[in-house]
């Protein structure tokens, strides 16, 4: 395995662990708002400590920035299908990464806003945010699932006949897919009421003309 390789899979392994806990977080709200936000101040006891939350954000870097130089040396090349989805699915993470990350800094540090269920859901409760924020999230959770599975199959090369990995693959994006819709099925307020409060819908509003 070369450098680069092994400097993304180290990476990955810190970052998949944060994303797992942060989806079962975010499968909390189906059991309400309160359940969502109870859980996210006990993972921000963790996540919250700087030198923690530094690696987080320096694993999310070296994620993007490895998984970018991949698709450039892969670029123009043939590519297996397997792999096309993996370059697809990571393309779209590195795309989300970078967004989502510097949306949730802004959100603290400029906007002075509590970043939990409310900031999150506020894009799909206001118009025209949510032909935004529903694919945006639901291809982000569909992409994790992809790319995980991707890596998963890898990792078995050699090991399992090649119909248990497509098998994989096509597991991973049908979890990908239950997932994001009962994550966006609750976030948009389709399981119960949800209300959100006015300083995130106004600080929404700021981006309209
Ligand atoms: C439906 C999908 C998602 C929603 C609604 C969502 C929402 C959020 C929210 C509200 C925060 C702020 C957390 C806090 O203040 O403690 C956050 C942070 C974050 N999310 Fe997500 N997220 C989603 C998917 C993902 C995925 C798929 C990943 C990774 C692949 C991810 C990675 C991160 C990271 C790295 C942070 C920053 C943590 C920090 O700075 O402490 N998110 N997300």
């Amino acid at each position: 395995m070369n450098g680069l390789r092994r400097v993304h899979r180290g990476s990955a392994i810190v970052l998949a662990l944060y994303a797992l806990v942060h989806l079962a977080n975010h499968l909390a709200a189906l059991d309400g708002v309160a359940s969502h936000i109870a859980f996210m101040d006990a993972v921000r006891g963790l996540t919250r400590v700087p030198a923690v939350e530094a690696l987080l954000l320096a694993c999310v870097l070296v994620q993007v920035g490895t998984g970018l130089a991949f698709l450039l040396r892969r670029r123009g090349g043939p590519m297996p299908p397997f792999l096309r989805m993996q370059a697809v699915s990571g393309a779209y993470l590195a795309f989300f990464l970078l967004v989502h990350v510097s949306s949730v800094l802004a959100g603290r540090f400029v906007f002075k806003l509590d970043t939990n269920f409310h900031y999150a859901a506020a894009g799909l409760h206001l118009a025209p945010f949510h032909f935004f924020f529903v694919p945006y999230y639901g291809l982000a959770v569909l992409a994790l699932f992809v790319h995980l599975a991707g890596a998963l199959h890898l990792l078995v090369r050699g090991r399992v006949v090649a119909a248990t990995r497509v098998r994989m693959g096509q597991a991973g994006a049908v979890l990908g897919l239950v997932v994001a819709g009962l994550i966006l099925a609750a976030f948009g307020g389709l399981l119960y009421p949800v209300v959100i409060p006015d300083a995130y819908l106004d600080n929404l509003r700021g981006f309209l003309p």
